[in-house]
């Protein structure tokens, strides 16, 4: 493509040197001072359109065209159309508002598309409305704005009491949206940017007066899709339905710095139902899933369980926590979970359910099959004194209750400790099963599958070999062996 054009470069210029001449030779007739001067005058227009020709060269070799948008609501705009302007250094909140508005008037008439289009974006947070489609394009970079005095502060969550860093009031998101229904962001991969690293380093100074906002936060609603897009440097969690139901996010990467990005979380299904989170790529500075449901005594009493969860098909690195989290905030309850076809990488733990004692609420029916740890410190890791609190009014006797849950075709290589299921006393960790495991471990020595106060079974030969904990089963599920003691305790975290 690009020799057809320099070809054509050739002809365009052999044509006009031609008509130029001849234009040269009429004027050498006439005046000779005036010839010199057009003279420098036509060699400069020759050189400005020579530069114009490389320029455009250098657009058309893009590879390709940009790709048309695609028109999936009756209504389209696009964001400049409301004044945006895509320059880096322009503030588009307004023109983001002006959009939302218009968009907010035509819900009866099947809702409205706002087309943000390549270029760089600045903002500050501004709210979504219901029937709407926020349309990233190719090359299309929301930015969020970094001086937190833009950002509008919001009681907190009722289920945490609390702004989860600070008491008081947090931030709000970037992109933000309460009681709305049919709500799609998605895009030709374009990027919601937090520029989260300002807020990072704030925080880490102890810089902040309130909880950091996340980068999407959508709370009540219903009917929410996230597709096809990047979304980068969140300053808090990066993606966090609250209180939501039918939540689809599918074929979305999400980037943080894997180091000295906190609480950088991927996505948090937070009292949510009938959640899909499918074919996404995830590196961040947090977990990179973490399902929760409210914390301690605001958790118990807002009493919002997150349910139906299915995750697969994802690649997770975690260099910091863990691929795919339950907990710890889970007073509400999480049940029923599928982690499958699930893929984590360098990371320091694989999957982990984490609570503690005046959380209450429960986690069971939670099925993990397919999973894979490659370079993974602890592979499946069930925590139960995590013991962060709201405040000092939590119930220390209101005890979560763990239970059924199943762990199947695990695989992976270079694992230190495959396997760290640290019940208590009082918490018992109750009828896990483990069929068809095999982990590379990385050193062969003792305390690589460490149990406490955990009861179940394990069916068929799995590697490496269990804790005495668990009665054993044959691959015909029939009994084997029955376990002397659930309490038998093996945990050391030196590994
Ligand atoms: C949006 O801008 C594109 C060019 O980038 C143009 O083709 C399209 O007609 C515009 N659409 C609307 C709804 O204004
Ligand atoms: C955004 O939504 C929140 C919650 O509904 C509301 O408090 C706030 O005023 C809204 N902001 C704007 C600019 O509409
Ligand atoms: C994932 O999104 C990219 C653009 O972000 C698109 O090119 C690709 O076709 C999508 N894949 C699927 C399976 O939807
Ligand atoms: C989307 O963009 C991100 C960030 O630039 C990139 O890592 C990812 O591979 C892209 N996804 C697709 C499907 O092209
Ligand atoms: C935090 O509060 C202190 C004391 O009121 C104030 O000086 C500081 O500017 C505040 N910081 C931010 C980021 O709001
Ligand atoms: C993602 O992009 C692909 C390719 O453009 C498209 O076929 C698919 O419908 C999109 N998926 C969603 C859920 O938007
Ligand atoms: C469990 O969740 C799945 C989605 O992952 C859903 O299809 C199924 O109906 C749920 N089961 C129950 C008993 O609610
Ligand atoms: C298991 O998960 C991997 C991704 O980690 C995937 O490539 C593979 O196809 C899955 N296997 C099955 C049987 O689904
Ligand atoms: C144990 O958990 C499995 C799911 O992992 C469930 O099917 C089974 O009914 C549970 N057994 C008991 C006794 O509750
Ligand atoms: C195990 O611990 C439980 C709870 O503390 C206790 O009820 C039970 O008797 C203990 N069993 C054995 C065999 O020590």
């Amino acid at each position: 493509m690009v020799e057809t054009f320099l070809g054509r470069f050739h002809f365009h210029f052999d044509n006009r040197r031609l008509d130029f001449k001849r234009w040269i030779s009429a004027l050498i007739s006439s005046h000779k001072t005036l010839f010199t001067v057009l003279w420098i005058v036509a060699f400069a227009s020759i050189f400005v359109w020579q530069r114009s020709i490389v320029d455009g060269l250098r657009i058309f070799g893009r590879a390709h065209p940009a790709r048309p948008i695609p028109r999936l609501r009756p209504v389209a705009f696009n964001l400049t159309d409301f004044g945006g302007v895509g320059d880096g250094v322009t503030v588009n909140t307004e023109a983001f508002e002006r959009a939302v508005t218009a968009i907010s008037k035509l819900g009866s008439r099947g809702g409205g598309q706002l087309n943000v289009q390549p270029g760089r974006w600045l903002t500050g947070p501004f709210n979504l409305t219901s029937h709407m489609t926020l349309f990233l394009a190719e090359d299309a970079v929301i930015l969020g704005i970094q001086d937190e005095k833009l950002w509008p502060l919001m009681p907190p969550l009722p289920s945490y009491g609390y702004g989860r860093e600070h008491p008081g009031p947090r931030y709000g998101s970037l992109i933000h949206g309460q009681n709305l229904k049919d709500v799609v962001i998605t895009g030709h991969n374009g990027t919601i940017d937090g520029q989260g690293q300002a807020w990072w380093v704030k925080y880490r100074q102890k810089l902040l007066n309130h909880t950091r906002g996340p980068l999407v936060q959508i709370m009540f609603s219903r009917d929410i899709q996230i597709s096809n897009i990047t979304l980068r440097n969140s300053p808090f969690w990066t993606f966090h339905p609250y209180d939501c139901k039918n939540v689809i996010i599918k074929n979305v990467t999400i980037l943080a710095p894997i180091f000295e990005a906190p609480n950088t979380d991927g996505i948090d299904p937070d009292s949510c139902e009938n959640v899909v989170i499918e074919n996404c790529y995830i590196s961040v500075g947090d977990d990179g899933i973490a399902i929760k449901s409210g914390w301690d005594q605001y958790g118990i009493n807002y009493g919002q369980p997150s349910a139906n969860i299915l995750i697969r098909n994802l690649v997770v690195r975690s260099m910091v926590s863990a691929g795919v989290s339950i907990g710890s905030e889970m007073s509400g309850g999480v049940s029923n979970v599928t982690v499958e076809n699930l893929y984590v990488w360098n990371s320091r733990r694989g999957v982990r359910i984490k609570t503690s004692p005046g959380r209450g609420g429960y986690v069971r029916h939670i099925t993990y099959r397919n999973v894979t740890f490659d370079n993974v410190r602890v592979g499946i890791v069930i925590k139960t004194d995590y013991n962060e609190h709201p405040d000092g009014g939590y119930d220390p006797k209101a005890l979560p209750v763990l239970g059924d849950i199943s762990f199947t075709a695990i695989h992976g290589q270079g694992v230190r400790v495959p396997v760290r299921i640290h019940g208590s006393e009082e918490i018992p960790v109750r009828n896990v099963t483990f069929r068809d495991m095999s982990v590379g471990i990385t050193y062969k020595k003792k305390h690589i599958f460490q149990c406490a106060f955990v009861q179940g079974r394990v069916i068929g030969t799995i590697f490496p070999a269990p804790c005495e904990n668990f009665d054993r089963y044959d691959e015909q599920e029939r009994l084997v062996k029955r376990s002397v003691s659930q309490n038998i305790t093996d945990i050391d975290y030196d590994f």
